[in-house]
């Protein structure tokens, strides 16, 4: 792997969250493993006037609690690369304090002009930050590379998206634009390429010839926390499909690429989103199946309703579960289902991505398993990172039953059992110029052009419902329909938690 050349990086949204919890132990990560550059610093930029000090004193909780690494005289010698300039972001000449700031750093500590603006702020700053950045020429690339991270969510439907992509490469070269989804720095999910590609046994069944079906699940127990106010606005469907599980359905669904080039491996992931077929409205409404999670109780526990949550209005409509079935049209995939859902409170914590295989033609055993017939190719993308292979085996003992056994494979079980956190892999990987687990603007549109139709038929048609599901159990139930063969659900990793069985239509 290129070692990253010395650089600055800057945070804009300092005082975030993300910041806080994420990106600055992702970096004593990255410090303590060797891996950032010999010269390099940080600086923090938000609005409220602080000290550098105050500043790092503000982060090491953070890097405290979310860091393995506790030695406090490391991350006291680390928290000194980190500074903090105060500006407003809505103002083009507060961005001149930070124009020479950089360079004070830059000289001081001899480090060259190849800077990295990473924004953590509320979208709404999206196109303005770069804008005033690229004013006073710290887009210029004379002297030193110049790279802008961008968070999710980039746009708020596909007009939005062109209209932030078009502002951004006013001033910024696609190669200069790192958008970032989290869920391509986990390193179960880079594995679905090493075992798609680097297994002869896979890839000649990854078809439309041996899969029946394929299934990726997002499931969260946790709700929405304390942030009911940006949820409200978003749901479902923008917070997780649009991006994280599309992202993985590309990774799923692509055709081998010509080599690990970044531009060869997303040539094939937007190749898959540019495939999938289009939505006609009479297909939303069987198709793609929102819910919302009700109070209910666990264990004797009153749980409360998405609409008891803090910031969420009181007969809010926003989808905090979606359910889609959809269809990719090439010829590897023709007439194979895919079905994705997300949610949140439901019974478990758990991301997998599972390829059905089609039963045999003529089933000839006495069956003693759940009446599954068919293999299943399990790649568990959190928790318990892994890959589990379902098949049928013969019950020892007399006649011919067959009952279905697991093949399991555990991350936990290597010796190097870290798995490293998305964003040390991917701050890593911009800091190397590397964007191939980075979005690129037309995969972006694809996936928004996929799902403005069910965004624009869930907001207008009243008589789609919103299922109300109880916190704690797997979702409206009518998601169960989606899959219509009849020896075939969605796979339940968990039983239902809640005692409540009321499943509603708000
Ligand atoms: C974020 C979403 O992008 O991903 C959150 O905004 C969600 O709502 C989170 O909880 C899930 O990420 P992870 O890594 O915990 O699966």
């Amino acid at each position: 792997m290129k070692g990253a050349e010395n650089q600055i990086l800057v945070i804009f949204g300092a005082s975030g969250d993300l910041t806080k919890r994420k990106l600055i132990p992702a970096l004593y990560s990255l410090e303590i493993q060797g891996l950032l550059p010999e010269k390099f610093a940080i600086i923090g930029v938000s609005r409220s006037p602080m000290t550098d000090d105050l500043f790092r004193e503000s982060l090491k909780t953070g890097v405290n609690e979310f860091s393995d690494e506790k030695n406090q005289e490391r991350i006291n010698e680390f928290l000194q690369k980190v500074y903090y300039q105060s500006i407003d972001a809505q103002d083009a000449d507060s961005f001149i304090d930070l124009k020479e700031k950089l360079a004070g750093l830059q000289n001081s500590l001899n480090i060259p002009a190849n800077t990295i603006f990473y924004l953590s702020t509320p979208p709404s700053l999206y196109g303005i930050i770069p804008q005033h950045l690229a004013k006073i020429d710290l887009n210029d690339q004379s002297a030193g590379w110049k790279r802008i991270i961008i968070e999710k969510p980039f746009g708020y439907d596909l007009q939005s998206a062109i209209e932030l992509n078009s502002s951004l490469q006013k001033d910024w070269l696609e190669s200069q634009i790192y958008r970032i989804d989290h869920y391509l720095g986990k390193e179960t999910v880079q594995n679905v390429l090493v075992t798609r590609f680097t297994n002869g046994i896979f890839e000649p069944l990854w078809n439309r010839n041996f899969v029946h079906h394929v299934e990726i699940t997002s499931a969260e127990s946790l709700g929405v926390e304390k942030r009911g106010g940006y949820y409200e606005g978003s749901g479902a469907l923008r917070d997780m499909i649009q991006n994280h599980l599309l992202q993985i359905v590309g990774l799923m669904a692509m055709e081998p690429p010509a080599s690990m080039h970044s531009d060869a491996i997303r040539n094939e992931t937007v190749k898959v989103l540019q495939s999938i077929r289009a939505y006609t409205p009479e297909e939303i409404t069987r198709s793609a199946i929102r819910g919302q999670y009700v109070a209910s109780t666990i264990k004797g526990e009153k749980i409360k309703g998405y609409r008891e949550e803090v910031g969420v209005n009181p007969d809010s409509k926003t989808e905090t579960y979606a359910a889609l079935k959809f269809y990719i049209d090439n010829w590897r995939w023709g007439g194979v289902p895919f079905y994705i859902r997300t949610g949140k409170k439901l019974p478990t914590r758990v991301t997998e991505a599972v390829i059905h295989f089609k039963p045999t033609p003529h089933y000839l055993f006495a069956n003693k398993s759940n009446g599954e017939t068919h293999n299943q190719l399990v790649i568990r993308i959190q928790p318990d990172e892994g890959i589990l292979l379902k098949f049928g085996m013969k019950t020892p003992g007399a006649g011919f039953e067959v009952q279905t056994v697991n093949m399991d494979f555990h991350y936990s079980d290597l010796s190097i059992a870290r798995i490293p956190e998305a964003y040390e892999r991917l701050l890593l990987d911009c800091m190397t110029g590397d964007s191939t687990l980075y979005a690129r603007a037309d995969a972006v549109l694809a996936a928004w052009n996929f799902l403005d139709p069910v965004l624009n038929e869930w907001k207008n048609n009243p008589c789609i419902p919103v299922y109300g599901y109880p916190a704690g159990t797997w979702g409206p139930e009518r998601a169960d329909d989606l899959i219509e063969e009849p020896s075939m659900t969605w796979r339940y990793p968990c039983k239902n938690l809640s005692d409540d069985g009321i499943y509603c239509e708000l």
